[in-house]
This record gives structure tokens, C-alpha cells and sequence, in this order.
């Protein structure tokens, strides 16, 4: 595979700062899953969300992030865990993997994000049938908040654990804080295709340094104090590597130019397409994407006339651009077949209709305008 020709959805992007990270850990021999790097990443996390309230365990991915968080609340076979359907399977997966049940969450219709009135109805619902579920994963789609003050007043009221799920989210805020710091958890990701990459890896954010200290218990294999290995709990090989923390250092150094050039990509394609009939999701007047994927919702009309984001995909690609289709929910998904799902309303299904009639654009901090430009015009020129 190349990635000379083709206009990728996001694929990385050097800073050219890593390699001096990359040397300095080679010359420590630090080429370990530990280590200065490691420290130093969660560190310059932690200042890039701006607080000193919160305690980074670096890990080497997003999903490792959300399992330990449920592990760490304790949760068990055929328990109930709330989660947003409309996001990518990692957020779920977790859920499985405690052999625990998802509860689904539908859409509200502005930013696409979990439905704090679904959510409502679901802790009824689930007050009425005699257990609340205890945690809820809540996912910052495409880089864009959810209204964390309804939802983390709905949390609090009924002693919902809240996790984060900002994998996609580093860089975006919501009321002035930083995406990654609701809820007792936040987690966040940082693979190839992410606003920044480690190559692979992770980081959980904990409110509490107990709840970080336990993490990075689990995530070594859960070994006790002893001077020999005495394990009595079960453990996971979960830590970063020390050079994919030093990929990260360098990564980071250039964290403020890869959102600003992301948000100009957003508001490009938003001024190229106007007129046009699509729309884009809007945020709740109170945060500030980091506009992760830029994302086009097709009018109904356009569906109509079988010009769907299916069709337009194709067309994309015998051009050379990379496009996709937006997050499957995950209540319709055959692994998660039979599970619970709530509707923002009776008549309206939002994920299910934001599935069919969306698509994600390339959104590279290192695509140019004239690149953005020549994609805008295909997409017109579709429309014929
Ligand atoms: C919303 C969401 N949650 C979780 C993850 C999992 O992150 P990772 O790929 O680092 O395991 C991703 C990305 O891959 C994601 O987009």
C-alpha cells in the first residue's frame, strides 16, 4: 500500500520532532514498556488538557483505557453497562469482554452524540425493571463534546459512573475543560489514525489517584508486592511502549496546529458545499470540536434520487479519495444483536438515520486547500 497517490480519511502525520524522542530512548536503552518517555508523555498529556486534578496512565490502546476503567468499577458477568451506540465497536467491546451487557443509547439530533433524554428514559426504564445500570460510556464523536452537563447531572443524580470515551476527542473542550476529563474516567487514543499517533496506544485519564494507581496495578499483570512474582488478582499486559511514548512526545509538540488545520479543513468544506444539499452536525453552543472528521449529512432528497453516501463513496474512490461511512450503531450490529436500545423519541431514530445518510471526508491536518477544493468539486460534480 502506498500513501503517495491517494487522499487518505487521516492518516498520520510527522512532526518531525519524534526522531529526537526516539534517540534519546535508544541511547537510555530504554526500549521497554516503562520508562522516562512513558512518564514524561503522561506528564505532557495531562498539560495538554490543562488540569492538575487528574492522574494519566498511559496504555497501549484506547480499548485497553475503557477496559480497565470497567474493571476498575468492578463490573461484572450480566451487569449493565449504557453506552452511545453511535461510535466505532472499540467502545463496546470492553463491555463484552467483562462478559457484562451494553444497554444502547440512541443520538441527539445536533451533534450526534449520546441523547440525554435517551439516556433519561433508559435509567427509568431500568429504575422500573429493579437495577440502574452503574456506568455509562459516553463517546465525543468525530472530535465534538457531548452536553456533559445534562448528562453528568443525570449521572450523579442516579450514581452512574460516567467514562469518557474522547479517543476521538484530544484537543476539543466543552464549557472551557478539556475533552478526556469528564466523568470519573476519560480515555483517549492514540492509533494511526488519530489527531495524534503513538503508532498504537492509549491513555486513561482518572479523577482519582487511587483509581490510577489501581490501573497501572492491572495493566503490569497485577503483580503484588513481593521480592518474588506473587499475583492474587487477574492482571493484563496493557503498558505503552517507551518508544511509542517517545513517538508521542514528538507528536504532541505540534498538538494546537493539527486542530487549527482540522477546523480550517471543516470550515472549508462547510463554505465549499453551501448551497449544496447537505448539512454538518452542529455543536451544543457550548464546545469546540476538534473537528476529528469533517462529516456530511445528505439531505433526504438527495437519498431519493439514489444519491447516497454509499454511492458517493464509490464514485470517491475511483478518484483516489479516501471516504467512509459514518459509525454503524451498535444496536444494530449482529454481535450485538438483542441487546437494549433507546430512542431519542418515538419517532425518531437518530443514529439509525445519521448512519444512513452520512459521510466522513478526508480531514488530514496535512491535506492543503487545493486538495479539500478538488474533493468539494467531486462531490458537486456528483450531484449532477
Ligand atoms: C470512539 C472510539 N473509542 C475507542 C477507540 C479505541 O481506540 P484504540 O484504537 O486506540 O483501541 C476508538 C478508535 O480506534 C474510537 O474511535
Amino acid at each position: 500500500m502506498t500513501f503517495s497517490n491517494k487522499i487518505l480519511l487521516s492518516p498520520p502525520l510527522l512532526s518531525g520532532k519524534e526522531q529526537k524522542y526516539i534517540d534519546e530512548a535508544f541511547k537510555q536503552n530504554w526500549i521497554v514498556p516503562l520508562g522516562p518517555q512513558v512518564d514524561a508523555f503522561e506528564a505532557e498529556i495531562l498539560k495538554s488538557l490543562q488540569t492538575k486534578d487528574h492522574f494519566a496512565v498511559a496504555m497501549n490502546s484506547g480499548t485497553s483505557a475503557i477496559h480497565i476503567a470497567l474493571r476498575i468499577l468492578g463490573i461484572q458477568t450480566d451487569e449493565e453497562v449504557f453506552c452511545s451506540s453511535l461510535t466505532f465497536i472499540a467502545s463496546a467491546n470492553p463491555i463484552l469482554y467483562e462478559k457484562a451487557r451494553p444497554v444502547f443509547i440512541d443520538s441527539e439530533k445536533s451533534t450526534w452524540n449520546l441523547c440525554p433524554k435517551a439516556l433519561l428514559k433508559a435509567v427509568e426504564t431500568k429504575k422500573k425493571q429493579g437495577k440502574i445500570p452503574r456506568a455509562l460510556i459516553a463517546v465525543d464523536l468525530y472530535g465534538e463534546s457531548c452536553d456533559y452537563i445534562q448528562i453528568e447531572e443525570i449521572c450523579k443524580h442516579y450514581g452512574i459512573e460516567l467514562i469518557e470515551d474522547a479517543a476521538e476527542a484530544l484537543g476539543a473542550n466543552y464549557r472551557d475543560k478539556q475533552s478526556g476529563t469528564f466523568g470519573r474516567f476519560g480515555i483517549l487514543s492514540f492509533n494511526g489514525n488519530k489527531i495524534i499517533t503513538t503508532s498504537g496506544g492509549g491513555m486513561l485519564i482518572c479523577k482519582n489517584e487511587a483509581d490510577a494507581k489501581k490501573a497501572h496495578f492491572l495493566i503490569t499483570q497485577a503483580r503484588d508486592q513481593a521480592p518474588y512474582y506473587l499475583h492474587s488478582e487477574l492482571g493484563f499486559n496493557y503498558r505503552m511502549s517507551n518508544i511509542s511514548a517517545a513517538i508521542g512526545l514528538g507528536q504532541l509538540e505540534t498538538l494546537d496546529f493539527r486542530i487549527k488545520r482540522r477546523r480550517a479543513i471543516f470550515e472549508r468544506y462547510k463554505s465549499n458545499l453551501s448551497g449544496h444539499p447537505f448539512e454538518f452536525n452542529s455543536n451544543t453552543g457550548f464546545s469546540n470540536s476538534n473537528r476529528w472528521l469533517s462529516t456530511l449529512l445528505f439531505k433526504p432528497e438527495l437519498l431519493k434520487n439514489n444519491k447516497t453516501p454509499h454511492t458517493f463513496l464509490l464514485a470517491l474512490q475511483a478518484k483516489n479519495i479516501e471516504s467512509r461511512r459514518v459509525w454503524k450503531p451498535l444496536h444494530t450490529q449482529p454481535l450485538f444483536a438483542q441487546t437494549d436500545f433507546f430512542q431519542s423519541s418515538e419517532r425518531s431514530n437518530v443514529s439509525e438515520e445519521v448512519f444512513e445518510r452520512g459521510l466522513c471526508l478526508p480531514s488530514g491536518a496535512q491535506l492543503t486547500d487545493s486538495q479539500v477544493d478538488f474533493i468539494s468539486e467531486e462531490i458537486i460534480s456528483l450531484l449532477k
